[in-house]
């Protein structure tokens, strides 16, 4: 069973962001399975490493489109993104320093957490913005 799975409720109405969005949570799911399997430190790590970079990746993309048409919330939301982003870093920070502990189910559930709650309460706000000026 994947901790997470996309479905209707999670859409933005943009299918980049949509896909990127779905990319995400495959790689929570991926590092929810590296976490169950029980998998060496080094697998963990790798993955991490890769949501990591992908979450910085799709912040980009959002924050670009939303800068280029001229959100009014553009401000906003790159500020809930940089908290996410050292949030994070401040766990692969830990955890390449050897804190094994901090990559439990409970970063998991934070992960889980965090996106729907991004997508559903942040994202949300720019969905009919970028949708009236044509990005879908
Ligand atoms: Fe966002």
């Amino acid at each position: 069973m994947p901790l997470m799975v996309w479905t209707q409720s999670l859409s933005v109405g943009v299918a980049q962001f949509d896909n990127e969005h779905k990319k995400l949570i495959t790689l929570i799911n991926d590092l929810f399975d590296a976490i169950q399997s029980g998998r060496g430190r080094q697998m963990l790590g790798s993955v991490l490493d890769e949501l990591i970079e992908y979450t910085q990746t799709h912040f980009a993309h959002e924050e670009y489109q939303l800068k280029v048409l001229g959100f009014p919330g553009y401000e906003a939301h790159k500020r809930e993104h940089e908290a996410l982003g050292k949030k994070v870093l401040e766990i692969q920070r830990k955890y390449h320093g050897g804190a094994t502990a901090t990559l439990s189910m409970e970063l998991m559930s934070f992960l889980k957490t965090w996106l729907v709650d991004h997508i559903q309460g942040v994202d949300a706000l720019y969905v009919a913005f970028v949708k009236e000026r044509g990005l879908h």
